[in-house]
């Protein structure tokens, strides 16, 4: 599952952290503690590698063949994983995690979105600017290195302000001047500190893709849902400096020699097999009290659906007008639906499972075991409370501060005539002359490249669409003042707000943009309507983002404080850290599941049900003509069967978003497929893990090299890589 980036620059905490283990899928686990929580559970259920195998930090082990991929040569998270699989660095993730640097290769003479791209050669691999592959070199409890120096009548603020010159201290050592980047992260509620030390390289480029009839076959329908047929895989290959270390992009980058890769199984998968999936699940929130889960049920979700859901409709009528912008919008696009898919499922999870009940139930027995004791009382008595308190602070906020990050802030102008800087250097154009010059000249590059791809006409009706919507949703006082003017100067017609907005400012048209950059004035940039707009619409959110941050203060303070009542509460229980884009490992079983009363559903589906599902009038369920054909002729290969192929399968395995691409790994560590979805049963399942119901959905590994060889004709990639039969 890809992990879903908010849009939001202030620091959202979203509350998370599990509770404890009730089956052997449920958790996921830090690989440094494998060998004393888990290692005794996996070899029962199957797995054949020794502890050190898996993971260790003297030798090369199974953990060097995990990647954790960012847009940044600093990550402190990872939007996706993947994993090495040839001793030249080839790496497989899935198809949408390499869909926004895809799209970005694409146009409408080279479409790689719609055909699919294939390197036939080292040399024909696309360079990524902004895409960078982390390797875990180590990790480290900190824990004692920070908590007793946090007394605890610290503020909450001094006591983030404390703690991070600790890390910043920490993770400046532990760099060895550069070499290596380092991050310390919290969890269980900032209860405990971990260090980890990763090597990040910089030049990672595209080696394939399939096409998206095949990578993102069912499209946004079958998103979040099995049964599935989906090739969800691309391909990329990491480059490092001829001497192994890590290096941007440069002609003289040789392929990386990884310390590990993983062989890929033919053998195929059956029910009850054990596997194990490693990456980097971006979060979860499996210590969410009640109060957090009514929050996300009532505040939460339907501000995230609703702008989303207009914003969705907005995008595609533009999209499906004209065929460079339905390229240029398709990554922000899939984003934004994934999401809007995933808060819908989610918000029926909570209901269908009653979720809040469960965790009332967990709250109750917290409660007396507090009242026990003065101590407790002492200590633990205002957790609850606080939560309470903090859950309805925040919800008063959210909404605006949604329909802000994710709509209103959204039209591209809005942010193209943000800044203020500008202005206040104009006010004094003889003090200020160099550095208006300098500006000028960087704004006059800046609207070169802006205006060379923007569709104003869209944009346009995006701003009409996000403005009519916040007044509609939105309640009176919690408007900005500039939408309150607008408003009445245009007596609530904002296609005509926005029609002479478009007409007049300099930020809607290059010519008007260059001929004011001649001439600059403060006087003309303050009486820009987008200028204007856009002033209004950032102070108003950083405004509110203040008043949610101060609420969260006290929410930090009561999670940190009722996960360690919790962990006190039940010493036996083993409780496993909440997802925080560090790496983990989650093992468990190929299995089956009863989605609801009579419905049973398989583990796998087969290339059958690709021709079942085929549309040839629906976009999303177009099958290639060259996949239709290799279907009916049954012509499989090595990978499949007389009759079929097995394209997916599930497993019981506890992921979330930021595991998509996640290698699915067996008891002898070979790759059997990649983790890209979970499953519309247990869509709450970041909240609370559903043994029975939560499924894991792969991608075979046998379906990913029927593509590569079969349909796509790589025979260079198939002779790399070590295939186990
Ligand atoms: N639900 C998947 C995830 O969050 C993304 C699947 C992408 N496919 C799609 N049709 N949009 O990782």
């Amino acid at each position: 599952m890809r992990r879903l980036v908010l849009l939001l620059a202030v620091g959202m905490v979203f509350l998370s952290r599990g509770y404890s283990i009730s089956a052997p899928d449920e958790g996921m686990w830090l690989p440094m503690f494998v060998d004393r929580l888990n290692y005794t559970d996996m070899q029962a259920m199957g797995l054949n590698l020794t502890a050190e195998e898996i993971y260790s930090i003297n030798n090369s082990s199974l953990k060097d063949a995990i990647v954790g991929l960012s847009g940044s040569a600093t990550p402190n998270g990872f939007f996706c994983t993947g994993g090495i699989v040839s001793d030249q660095g080839l790496l497989f993730t899935n198809h949408h995690c390499g869909y926004d640097v895809i799209q970005q290769h694409s146009s409408l003479d080279h479409d790689y979105l719609t055909d699919g791209f294939w390197a036939a050669a080292f040399r024909d691999e696309l360079p990524n600017e902004n895409l960078s592959a982390s390797f875990l070199v180590r990790m480290e409890d900190v824990t004692d290195s920070i908590l007793p120096f946090l007394s605890d009548t610290l503020t909450e603020r001094d006591r983030r302000m404390t703690i991070g010159e600790i890390t910043g201290r920490l993770e400046e050592r532990a760099s060895e001047e550069g070499k290596y980047h380092v991050n310390v992260n919290s969890f269980y509620g900032g209860n405990e500190y971990y260090l980890f030390v990763y090597e990040v390289y910089q030049d990672v480029r595209l080696v394939g893709a399939p096409p998206s009839a095949i990578g993102k076959f069912g499209g946004d329908t079958d998103n979040w849902m099995w049964p599935r047929h989906t090739g969800d895989f691309s391909i990329f290959r990491v480059y490092s400096a001829p001497d192994g270390s890590p290096a941007t992009y440069s002609d003289d980058n040789v392929p990386l020699k990884p310390r590990h890769f993983l062989p890929i199984s033919l053998k195929g998968i059956e029910k009850d097999d054990f596997a194990m999936i490693w990456g980097y699940p971006g979060g979860t929130q499996r210590y969410l009290t009640s109060y957090g889960v009514k929050y996300n049920l009532e505040h939460f979700n339907p501000a995230i659906v609703d702008v989303l859901g207009k914003r969705l409709e907005t995008m595609k009528e533009e999209m499906d007008a004209d065929p460079a912008i339905r390229i240029a919008l398709a990554s922000d696009y899939a984003g934004l639906a994934n999401a809007w898919k995933l808060y819908i499922g989610q918000t029926r999870g909570i209901k269908r499972l009653k979720l809040i009940d469960r965790k009332t139930e967990i709250e109750d027995k917290f409660t007396a075991w507090v009242s026990e004791d003065p101590a407790r009382k002492e200590k633990y008595g205002n957790a609850l409370s606080d939560l309470k308190s903090g859950y309805e602070e925040v919800g008063k906020s959210i909404k605006p501060l949604m329909y802000l990050n994710l709509g209103l802030l959204g039209p591209e102008i809005v942010d193209y005539a943000s800044g203020s800087a500008f202005y206040e250097l104009l006010l004094d154009p003889k003090e200020n002359k160099e550095m208006i010059e300098s500006a000028v000249q960087s704004r006059k590059e800046l609207a070169e490249e802006h205006f060379a791809e923007y569709h104003a006409a869209g944009d346009k009706k995006m701003l009409v669409a996000m403005l009519e919507l916040y007044v509609k949703d939105v309640p009176a006082d919690l408007h900005p003042q500039v939408i309150k003017d607008i408003h009445a100067e245009y007596k609530g017609d904002f296609k005509k707000y926005a029609d002479d907005l478009f007409e007049e400012s300099i930020f809607a048209d290059k010519g008007r943009m260059m001929s004011f950059l001649d001439k600059p004035s403060a006087k003309k940039l303050g009486k820009d309507p987008a200028y204007i707009l856009s002033e209004g619409l950032y102070n108003h959110f950083y405004a509110v983002a203040g008043t949610y941050r101060q609420a969260q203060g006290s929410l930090s303070k009561g999670e940190r404080l009722f996960i360690a009542g919790l962990r006190e509460m039940n010493p036996d229980k083993v409780y496993y850290p909440d997802a925080n884009s560090t790496m983990r490992l989650t093992y468990g079983s190929v299995q089956d599941y009863i989605a609801a009363d009579a419905v049973h559903y398989d583990y796998i589906t087969t290339s059958v049900g690709i021709l079942e599902k085929e549309d040839p009038d629906n976009e999303e369920f177009i099958v290639p003509a060259r996949l239709k054909q290799l279907i009916e002729d049954k012509d499989f290969g090595p990978y499949g069967n007389a009759d079929e192929m097995v394209l997916c399968f599930l497993t019981t395995n506890d992921i979330t978003g930021g595991n998509s691409g996640s290698p699915v790994i067996n008891g002898d560590g070979e790759l059997i497929g990649l983790a890209f979805d979970g499953n519309w049963e247990a869509m709450s399942g970041d909240i609370v893990f559903e043994p029975e119901l939560q499924r894991t959905i792969c991608v075979d590994s046998r379906y990913v090299l029927f593509v590569i060889d079969k349909y796509a004709g790589a025979q260079n990639l198939i002779e790399e890589l070590k295939i186990v039969k």
